[in-house]
């Protein structure tokens, strides 16, 4: 059960939001795409104990032992113009990261477009996909997966190396509703920072969290490697990087982080 204050439910609820607790489903984002085409209203919140497919970004899997973990997705219809939907997966990724930092005091960066990570490695993830209908967007799902408890050993031995949760970068065991509340009301507050076209704010806060800027990422696009200097995103939420030569920019592609001592990935 959701055990959440009055107050907060109250919030909530006039923001639009409404909660739906499941104990086991194979995916909240495919739940709610699905909802989503039954008619389900922008606004649904569904939080899982148990996911037996969680999906990840660039078609992985996202694995998480039952409670040890936030997992959650919400079901939104950005009213903006199509070119500004690339900053749903940003103002994503701020939201969760600015609720962490509240709620724990750790403050994680961003690996773009919206990885999640602290000293010790990712600690949560974000995946938004869009629902059509009749090639027209419908609404859009934001799912977000947030390691809460897991102690090294609770990951799987391939993840161990590069896996952290809150608990492992700052000790506190906190309960899902203490960061989910927090999470949509940040959630909802960019998404109107969004629709209000305050696209510079977004772009600002975003850089606060990045950790990339400054630093030599490699891109795999198509195939093939391009190695340049991050130098944040733009008011599309695209990747800035500098080639050494130009400036690139990027809306999709895998981003690896290079470290002189060794690579850190970004899953
Ligand atoms: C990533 O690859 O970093 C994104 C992971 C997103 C996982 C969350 S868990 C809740 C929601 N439901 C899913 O199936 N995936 C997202």
């Amino acid at each position: 059960m959701i055990n959440g204050e009055p107050g907060k439910l109250e919030r909530l609820s006039q923001s639009g939001f409404s909660l739906e607790y499941l104990e086991q489903i194979d995916s909240t984002n495919l739940e709610l795409i699905r909802r989503s085409k039954a008619g389900a209203k922008p606004g649904l919140v569904l939080v899982a104990d148990f996911q037996t497919q969680g999906r990840g970004r660039l078609g992985r899997s996202w694995e998480a032992k039952p409670k040890s973990s936030l997992l959650v997705s919400v079901l939104v219809k950005p009213e903006v113009e199509p070119e500004a939907l690339g900053l749903v997966p940003i103002v994503s990724g701020v939201a969760l990261a600015m609720a962490i930092e509240e709620v724990s005091g750790f403050k994680p960066g961003l690996v773009w477009p919206n990885d999640l990570f602290g000293k010790k490695g990712k600690m949560a993830g974000v995946l938004v996909e869009s629902v059509f209908e009749q090639e027209e967007l419908k609404a859009v799902v934001i799912g977000a997966g947030v390691n809460l408890w897991q102690k090294k050993e609770d990951f799987p031995p391939e993840l161990q190396n590069r896996a952290s949760s809150i608990f492992l970068e700052t000790g506190k065991m906190l309960s899902r509703d203490q960061l989910l509340f927090p999470y949509l009301e940040q959630l909802d507050f960019w998404m109107k920072r969004l629709e209000q076209e305050e696209f510079l704010r977004i772009v600002e806060k975003y850089s606060e969290f990045d950790i990339i800027k400054g630093k030599e990422v490699r891109v795999m696009r198509n195939g093939g490697e391009i190695f340049g200097i991050g130098l944040g995103i733009d008011k599309k939420g695209r990747l800035k990087l500098w080639s050494g030569e130009k400036e690139l920019c990027f809306s999709v592609g895998e981003i690896v982080m290079v470290r002189r001592e060794k690579d850190v990935v970004s899953d």
